[in-house]
């Protein structure tokens, strides 16, 4: 297929070429944030999987590496997550060495075929130069398969209190902890979730992370990928807030949660060795059209990097927000659009802050009276991209249905919504739009959509209507720069 310049993203990873499925091996080293991700370097669908590199040390320009780890006689190299073992309990780094150590899944070809269920192991690699290189480590897999035939994603924590390795895993309908003092000998704790939460497809691509709530005290939060089950359709990730005793995960109540109500926001999970945040990302893109978005020569960009908080939401609900990573206003160009204690009466035209932004900018409003109102986008060809806010049933929406190429999937055209999740005054809407992409942050990130289009044009005009005058706090549009 001919190249897609158009839809490179300025601002989002993309390996420059071929496939790209989950975020893995999220560390950070030595001033180096590292992404490691699903990748097939031989062709631009899903196929033997290998992982992928790229460093930043920024969060906003980024660095293809090559190649990490490639399949060997156990397998295909899937999802997991990397560690520096900072006294070397692995003894895979020379005495007194700090080794990086990957956990990955290997997951086996030929018991595939056979129809076999025990063909996803876990297994560990090492580097000693900071990354670049990676040896598997010869007494693969470190975890065999008990039986279970999805058993696969291991995320890696120290447990300071316990001096031991935490690994949460993926295992079908719930997810399973194991621990082990030197990350090879696992010791199963507990398992979580069989009957609680979605359910609607495999659990997948684990995260246990504590955090700190607004009044002090310390949660702990789970994520857990599904795929189908979505509330917009295809993949989503939900969480769960609760108590970890260090052996077991307690959730505070059994409600189900969406991470992000958008189709395109799958797989992610958190950055290690980053302590003074939650640094989050997910793979852009759902499962049920991945394959056969119009991409050309990659298919497959991250979102960008996101900070995970915990707020109080909906009727004194704690919830799991999500936000720009601090890092990413750095990409903000000077505002084409400010303007302070305004009301929107009329249709106010974006057409002039968004010429020249080449259909990268960054949106924000903030009102004390939200009424319905509709952003609606166009570019010369007459595509469009709508979204905006119901009153009535009190939903944020995106509406991409005729926002350009669409008909390589059915589920593709799709209107999208995600309930408000905020109860009082100032709402704020936050928008980050890439050639291709647009991250919707509600209400400080409490209500979270992340939408792929493919537009043939830049969007060059817009408006911004709502349905009764809405009063506006601020409102401000930035063109955002190139970070490739
Ligand atoms: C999630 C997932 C993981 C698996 C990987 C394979 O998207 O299915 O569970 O490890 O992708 O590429």
């Amino acid at each position: 297929p001919a190249a897609t310049p158009q839809w490179r993203p300025a601002f989002h990873y993309t390996p420059q070429a071929m496939w790209m499925n989950d975020p893995n091996g999220l560390v950070f080293h030595q001033g180096v944030y590292h992404l490691f991700y699903q990748y097939h370097p031989h062709s631009a669908v899903w196929g033997p999987m290998h992982w992928g590199h790229a460093t930043s040390t920024d969060l906003l320009r980024w660095q293809e590496q090559p190649v990490a780890l490639a399949p060997d006689v156990l397998g295909m190299v899937f999802s997991g997550s990397a560690v520096v073992d900072v006294d070397n309990r692995s003894g895979l780094g020379p005495a007194g060495s700090q080794p990086l150590v990957a956990a990955f899944t290997h997951h086996a070809m030929d018991a595939d075929r056979a129809g076999g269920i025990t063909h996803e192991r876990q297994s560990l690699a090492s580097s000693l130069d900071g990354g670049l290189t990676w040896t598997p480590y010869a007494g693969n897999p470190v975890l065999p398969n008990p039986g279970r035939k999805d058993f696969r994603d291991p995320k890696l924590r120290w447990l300071p209190e316990r001096q031991r390795w935490l690994m949460a895993l993926a295992c079908g309908d719930r997810i399973c902890f194991y621990s082990a003092a030197d990350l090879k000998h696992w010791e199963l704790e507990s398992e979580f979730g069989a009957g609680l939460g979605a359910h609607g497809g495999v659990w997948e691509c684990p995260d246990l992370f504590p955090l700190t709530g607004p009044d002090g005290r310390q949660r702990w939060v789970l994520l857990v990928s599904l795929t189908p089950g979505g509330p917009n359709g295809g993949s989503a990730t939900q969480y769960f807030i609760g108590e970890f005793d260090g052996h077991r995960f307690t959730p505070d109540d059994t409600q189900v949660r969406w991470l992000d109500f958008g189709p395109d926001n799958y797989a992610g999970v958190t950055w290690s060795g980053v302590d003074d945040r939650a640094l989050f990302i997910g793979w852009m893109s759902n499962w049920q059209y991945a394959t056969q978005v119009p991409t050309a020569p990659w298919r497959s960009a991250m979102t960008i990097p996101r900070e995970l908080v915990l707020r109080t939401g909906l009727g004194g609900q704690l919830l799991l927000a999500s936000q720009p990573a601090r890092d990413m206003a750095a990409l903000k160009q000077p505002a084409t659009l400010s303007a302070r204690q305004t009301t929107l009466a009329q249709p106010l035209d974006l057409s002039a802050a968004l010429a020249g932004a080449h259909g990268r900018f960054m949106l924000r409003l903030a009102t004390p009276a939200l009424a319905s109102f509709t952003m609606s986008l166009e570019n010369a060809v007459g595509e469009r991209l709508r979204l905006g806010h119901d009153a009535d049933s009190g939903r944020w929406w995106i509406d991409r249905r005729a926002s350009g190429e669409t008909a390589f999937h059915p589920a593709f055209a799709a209107q999208h919504s995600a309930p408000r999740l905020a109860d009082g005054p100032p709402s704020t809407l936050e928008l980050w739009f890439d050639s291709g992409s647009v991250e919707f942050f509600a209400d400080g990130g409490l209500s979270t959509m992340t939408s792929l289009f493919f537009s043939n044009r830049p969007w060059s005009s817009g408006t911004l209507t709502a349905a009764t005058a809405m009063p506006l706090d601020s409102i401000d549009v930035h063109p955002l720069g190139d970070a490739r």
